[in-house]
Parts: structure tokens; sequence; C-alpha cells
């Protein structure tokens, strides 16, 4: 649905310097129906990215397809027929104040030209759409952050786009609400098929919704692909951070070890779970007792960040040896292993 093939965009440096690279030769392809995360850190390319997806930048070089159509190479009416497959969802839906939530919803309709009698037909759609019945004549300074927001989406979603556009859409929420917000989209998704972009910084955000995820550094793809193949790659960049490791207790006497595994097809032999760590554990003369760690199934595999206390049988620490055979045997098997010092 969405493809992008070698996106480059070059801004001249304000102050006549050297120009500044905003995209490098990008290419990513999303499949109708995904939801695909942009993280990345600031200045990393990701607003510039949605500027090119919706014609408001044009790229220097590379092509832009919506539904087949290079948006790169339109201009004026054509350009503005093709952003009718794209709907936009802010960080903060800015409101028209003086007006209702249901009239802030029917606002890019009547932009559109559309007339009152369809109008008002597809606002009650909308409304009951992203779940706003009883609150369509509220004011946006009478309704919670969370129904703004719902506002926001209903008026992306107003033209019967194909394709949502999410910049950060649940930075300015708390984080019940951020989960009410994201179970609407996945919904959406899923009721109109609609294909959704979301950039945010929030990986969170990422694990809870995203089917896939591209990672940009200095307006290049680090890391792409499915959810459940970055995050149980631990050599990847992305996998740390979508699998935290929660703070371990202190004061252990053992040797503590980190380990970063996921069921991963590059190696057959992996651990799988767990369990699997403490098995090899064993074999190595060690007992290992997990201290800290998260463990998450994704699409059916097991991925996870443990810390593993070690022990020898009589309960002593293992030896430094021990360590070593232990930790060159993880590496081995795929896991990404370090010593952890307590
Ligand atoms: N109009 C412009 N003129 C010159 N440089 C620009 C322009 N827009 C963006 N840039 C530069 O391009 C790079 C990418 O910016 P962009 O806004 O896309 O980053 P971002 O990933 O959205 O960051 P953030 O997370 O802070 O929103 C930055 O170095 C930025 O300074
Ligand atoms: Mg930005």
């Amino acid at each position: 649905m969405i493809t992008l093939e070698g996106l480059t965009k070059v801004f001249p440096a304000p102050g006549g310097g050297d120009p500044v690279i905003a995209l490098d030769g990008i290419d990513l392809h999303v499949g109708a129906g995904q939801i695909h995360g942009i993280v990345g850190r600031s200045g990393a390319g990701k607003s510039t990215l949605i500027r090119c997806l919706t014609g408001l930048e044009k790229p220097t070089s590379g092509h832009v397809r919506i539904d087949g159509t290079d948006i790169a190479a339109l201009e004026g009416a054509e350009l503005r027929a093709a952003r009718r497959n794209l709907g936009m969802v802010f960080q903060h839906a800015n409101l028209l104040d003086s007006r209702s939530a249901a009239r802030n919803i029917a606002h890019p309709l009547e932009i559109a030209g559309v007339d009152r009698t369809a109008r008002a037909k597809r606002v009650a759609e909308l409304v009951e759409l992203v779940g706003l019945q009883g609150r369509e004549h509220n004011h946006p300074a009478q309704l919670s952050g969370g129904q703004i927001q719902r506002v926001g989406i209903a008026r992306g979603l107003a033209a019967e786009p194909k394709v949502l556009l999410c910049d950060e859409p649940t930075s300015a929420l708390d984080p019940g609400t951020t989960r009410q917000i994201l179970s609407l989209i996945r919904d959406l998704r899923d009721r109109l098929g609609i294909t959704v972009l979301m950039i945010t910084h929030e990986m969170s955000v990422v694990r809870e919704i995203c089917d896939s995820v591209t990672l940009l550094e200095g307006g290049r793809v680090v890391q792409s692909g499915s959810l459940v193949d970055v995050a149980s790659d631990p050599h990847g960049p992305l996998s740390a951070e979508l699998i935290p490791l929660p703070p371990a207790p202190t004061g252990i006497d053992a040797r503590l070890v980190d380990c970063d595994y996921g069921e991963n097809p590059k190696f057959p032999d992996g651990p799988r779970s767990s369990e699997d760590l403490v098995r090899l554990a064993a074999e190595h003369g060690a007992v290992a007792t997990i201290v800290a760690g998260t463990i998450e199934t994704i699409a059916g595999r097991q991925v996870g960040r443990v810390q593993l206390a070690l022990r020898n049988e009589s309960g002593a620490a293992i030896s430094d040896a021990g360590l070593a055979r232990f930790l060159s045997e993880l590496e081995a098997r795929g896991v990404v292993a370090k010593e952890a010092i307590a």
C-alpha cells in the first residue's frame, strides 16, 4: 500500500553551509492493512518522511507510492485528489474551540464540498466509529484528552482514506488513555482495513499495536521488519528497546549474566524460552535462577531479556572459567549475553 524507493530529501542549509540530508535513500514497503511503526531519535527524519508522504514536501529524488500512485510526481488538483487517500492524526488534535465535536468532524467534509445531508450521515457514522456517542454536541473544552483525540481520529477518517498517518498520536495522553486510543486504532484497522503508519518515540506503542517497525537514524533505515523478527533478533538495535530489562535486585551473592534471547531462525539450536537458558546453564554445571526479566510472546514466539544468577552446586558463585565457557556457549546459540556487575 505504501512503497518508498530511494527516497531522499536534502535541505539547503539555512545559513549557506553544508546541506542537510534529512532522508538518505529510504526503501520501505508497508502492505495493505498493516500497522507499521517508524521510530528514531529526534532529527532522524520521521517528520520529513511523513511530509513527503503527504506531498507537502517534494523529495529530492526517489519515489513515494501510495496505492500505486507516485505522490512525488503529482501537482495541483491531482495531488489534492491523491491526498484524499491519506488521513492524518497528530499529537494535538487542534480542534476549533467554537465548534462541537460533531462540527469539528464535519469540518474537512465542508471543505471538500460534501452536501449537508451526506455530511450529517457521515458524521453520525464517524461518531459511532470512534465511540463518541453522547458527546458529539460537546465543545472541546468539555471533552477529555482521549475524547479530543477520538475527534482527531474521526476527522482524519472523514474522507474514507486508505492510509492513516499518525504522528505521535498518544504522546500527550496518560497510559490508560493511550491504551484506549491504541486499541481504537487497531479496531479501526480491523474494521476498515486501513493501513496505518505510526510515528512514535514510545516503544510501548510499537509493542502494543505495530505489526512491523522501522528504525531510522540520520535519514537511513537501520533496521526494519516484522515486530517478532526485530524483537527476537538480539543482535539488532531494536530488541533491547522493545524488551527492556527491569532493575535487578541488589546484594545477590552469585555471578550475574544478562541474556537477550529470542527464537531466531538464524540460530535453530538457540534457546526458545527462559527454561532453555536454565537447562543450558545446568549442562555447564551451573545452577541458574532468573532474578529479573521481561519475557514476551509476540506472534507465538517468546522473546526475552533476563538476568540469571549463576552458582555452582554447592551454592558458591561459579568460577571465571565456568562463566567464560557458558558465555561463549550462549553466544554460539545467538544469545547476546554479558556479565552484569551487581
Ligand atoms: N525545512 C527544513 N530545512 C532545513 N533542514 C530541515 C528542514 N526540515 C527538517 N530539517 C532537518 O532534517 C533533519 C530531519 O528532521 P525531521 O524533522 O524529519 O526529524 P524528526 O525525526 O521528525 O525529529 P523529531 O523527533 O524531533 O520530530 C533534521 O536534521 C532537521 O534539522
Ligand atoms: Mg518530527
